[in-house]
């Protein structure tokens, strides 16, 4: 067995794939000098896990971290160190594995490439950025799913999805205007939209839900949703699961009828989910001169095939007007209005 396989044959959990890039290019060139830039949690597990594992076929030679220089390393073998004292070990450095990631990066990168240590060889072993795991989302996630799963609620947005009303919710907390929901079913993103706006503090401004609350009442030739789908449901039941949150409106009826007779707006973020041609045709009509400058309006359901009347609705309405429909990376479109002439 050579080193290479020796490596190969050890077994380190729950990497994630750039950390094994680094592994692997220890698997093939064992003895690498590495420097890690940034004294991040992941460097001192990395550190640790690989030392102990890989014993002297991984050479941590420091820590490069200007803040945190002169605090102990994670094994003896391996100080944490300033970027100038690393420039002085340069001549034993082979690989520098750059921990860190956001906007330092650039900064770090222009670092080494002004010193010494300029040519060594650069791996990248920070994480993938995944916005679902940031800690003020996924907590509101966690807690809306756990709210609704009490109470039997079924829905059909995804975590993805919220993450777009969470961050819509957001930006548009401060201009003027309410919120509404348009196919609501059992309530599920609308909870998680009046959790978000207590979060946000926005509890002067009201949540509006329409629904027939019986189901898709009409279908067109452009629609592949059948009516009576989503009929499993009552509006007395929405009502009593958003009861805990005061600013909710439950307006019940064919959004056809009950929003077009109604004055309500302006508004600052409306989340369409309607999945049909007609009533998202009907709602961009409706909603594009009741939106406050600046204001989002989500269309959830965009990307997807199964619910193409929706796309051709708001592609339809906006060919002709100057904002652009952007996808978001949960297949839902928005658009933000422009200033009114
Ligand atoms: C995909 S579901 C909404 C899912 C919900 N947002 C969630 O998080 O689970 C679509 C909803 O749109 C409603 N809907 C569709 N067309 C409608 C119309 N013309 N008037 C009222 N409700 C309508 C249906 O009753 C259904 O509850």
């Amino acid at each position: 067995m050579n080193e290479g396989e020796r490596i190969s044959a050890k077994k380190i959990p729950d990497l994630d794939h750039l950390q094994r890039r680094l592994y692997e290019t220890l698997r093939v060139r064992p003895g690498l000098r590495v420097a890690l830039f940034g004294y991040t949690y992941p460097a001192a597990r990395l550190v640790n896990e690989f030392f102990s594992l890989l014993g002297g076929r991984f050479v941590p030679v420091c820590i490069i971290d200007n803040r945190r220089a002169g605090e102990p390393g994670p094994v003896k073998a391996c100080p944490v160190v300033s970027f100038d004292e690393a420039r002085d070990l340069a001549a034993n450095i082979d690989l520098i594995a750059v921990m860190i990631d956001g906007p330092s990066l650039s900064e770090v990168l222009g670092q080494i490439t002004d010193s010494p240590l300029r040519g060594k060889e650069i791996l990248f072993v920070h994480r993938d950025h995944d916005p679902l795991a940031g800690r003020e989302f996924a907590a509101l996630a966690a807690q809306a799913t756990e709210a609704l799963h009490k109470r039997g609620v079924v829905w059909y947005t995804d975590e993805r999805n919220w993450y777009s009303l969470y961050q819509f919710m957001q930006q548009t907390a401060a201009l003027e205007g309410d919120v509404a929901e348009f196919g609501v079913f059992q309530g599920g993103s609308a909870w998680f939209l009046a959790r978000l706006m207590g979060h946000f503090g926005l509890d002067e401004k009201l949540l509006f839900l329409y629904d027939t609350f019986a189901g898709i009442p009409e279908s067109s030739s452009l629609d592949l949703v059948d009516v009576n789908d989503f009929s499993g449901n009552s509006a007395e039941r929405v009502t009593q699961l958003m009861s805990g949150f005061p600013n909710a409106r439950i307006v019940p009826g064919d959004i056809k009828q009950t929003f077009s007779g109604s004055n309500e707006g302006p508004f600052s973020l409306v989340h369409v989910d309607c999945d049909q041609y007609e009533v998202t045709r009907f709602l961009c009509e409706q909603l594009y001169p009741r939106m406050t400058p600046g204001g989002v309006m989500l269309f959830q359901n965009y990307a997807f095939g199964a619910t193409l009347g929706e796309r051709i609705a708001v592609d339809g309405f906006f060919k002709d007007k100057p904002e652009a429909v952007l996808t978001g990376f949960d297949g839902a479109a928005f658009v933000v209005r422009h200033p009114c002439d």
